[in-house]
């Protein structure tokens, strides 16, 4: 990609595409995952679960460049970041925007400053424009008004709120969001989640959340992926995971304890059938009831523009629709009858 291609998408039109294939990433002789091929489509919201430890943070950090996988490509926007030159990376980290679990905010700072901090490091811009962009991003947030606050006086989810805001004042194609649930109450969760389909509505940027939050896989992504034991188990079309017949995946949906995942993520057969056998005889295997079917996505709040990504993978979702389960492709023509029957009566 060239330089001009990257002013382009900085006008903040439409997200870039993000593609790894086949990577693998390893510390010493411990594999932390391999062969892991995934496309978050541009614009479009998607979620990677997995069970502790599994590697999710280190997927994060390796689509940003800060960690190299030991094979495989990683194209942001058509760029190899794992084979291009250090001044190219510096120019695609720009198209990033970045929110670590704990918001990663300097306690020293007000949010202000913590906001304006990313403009004041890799702009040149002056002090009123700043603070024009500041005090817009900590709105987007419903932040007005808390900007002289310090991180500590504030509650967990504001703090992850600032985090974001700081995360948009360089007008990112690409946002990655690590475990934005965690320390968060399941309300303030949702609430963070509509958050994140209103901007993705407002700026069309690829979204990339991490999490083991269920809820928040079952309704906010359009596209969901799952890693487990070093491996993606699958990734794509939300419909398919969440009508996946894996035990794995059903397992983690319903969060149980019967299953292949286990207190120290793995488990044998032996443990299996113990565990099993508990259940028969009728000791409760944790979780909530079981939830048959989808559902529905959430929507970006009314009155904010329409998100362009929903029609972009409407179109993209029907060209593999023959190619998913049969389950999936039930669930996906019917969350699509809603849409086209809205088109047809405006
Ligand atoms: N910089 C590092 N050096 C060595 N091992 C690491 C490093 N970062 C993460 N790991 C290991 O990689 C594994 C996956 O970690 P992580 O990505 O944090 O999991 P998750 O985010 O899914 O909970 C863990 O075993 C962790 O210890
Ligand atoms: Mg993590």
């Amino acid at each position: 990609m060239n330089s001009q291609q990257i002013s382009i998408h900085q006008e903040g039109t439409v997200g870039v595409e993000v593609s790894t294939v086949g990577v693998t990433k390893r510390f010493g002789s411990q594999t932390i995952w391999q062969d892991v091929s995934l496309t978050l489509p541009a614009g479009e919201v998607s979620v990677l679960l997995g069970p502790s430890g599994t590697g999710k943070s280190v997927f994060l950090k390796s689509l940003i460049g800060l960690l190299r996988p030991e094979q495989g490509q990683i194209y942001i926007d058509g760029t190899d970041i794992t084979t291009c030159s250090t001044k190219e990376l510096y120019e695609i980290r720009k198209l990033f925007g970045v929110l670590f679990q704990d918001g990663a905010l300097f306690g020293s700072m007000d949010l202000f400053d913590n906001v304006a901090f990313p403009l004041r490091e890799h702009t040149r811009k002056g002090e009123s424009e700043i603070k024009r962009i500041v005090m817009e991003k900590l709105d987007l947030v419903g932040l007005t008004g808390a900007e002289d606050k310090l991180p500590g006086e504030i509650s967990g989810g504001m703090r992850k709120r600032a985090g974001l805001a700081r995360a948009l004042v360089l007008d990112p194609e690409i946002i990655l969001v690590d475990e934005p649930d965690s320390g968060l109450d399941p309300v303030r969760t949702t609430y963070i989640s509509q958050l994140f389909l209103d901007i993705n509505s407002q700026i069309d940027a690829t979204f990339l959340i991490v999490t083991h939050n269920i809820n928040l896989a079952r309704t906010v992504p359009d596209n969901i992926g799952m890693l487990f034991r070093r491996e993606l188990v699958m990734f794509g079309p939300r419909e398919v995971l969440l009508t996946s017949d894996q035990p794995v995946v059903k397992q983690f949906l319903n969060g149980r304890m019967v299953g292949p995942i286990g207190m120290s993520e793995e488990k044998d057969e032996a443990q299996m059938a113990r565990e099993r056998a508990l259940v028969e005889a009728g000791h409760h295997q944790g979780g909530a009831e079981e939830i048959e079917g989808i559902i529905p996505q959430m929507q970006a709040t009314p009155g904010m523009p329409t998100r362009q990504a929903v029609a972009r993978r409407q179109a993209r979702v029907r060209e593999i629709l023959h190619t998913l389960p049969d389950a999936a492709q039930s669930a996906i023509m019917d969350s699509f009858e809603p849409v086209l029957a809205g088109t047809y009566t405006d």
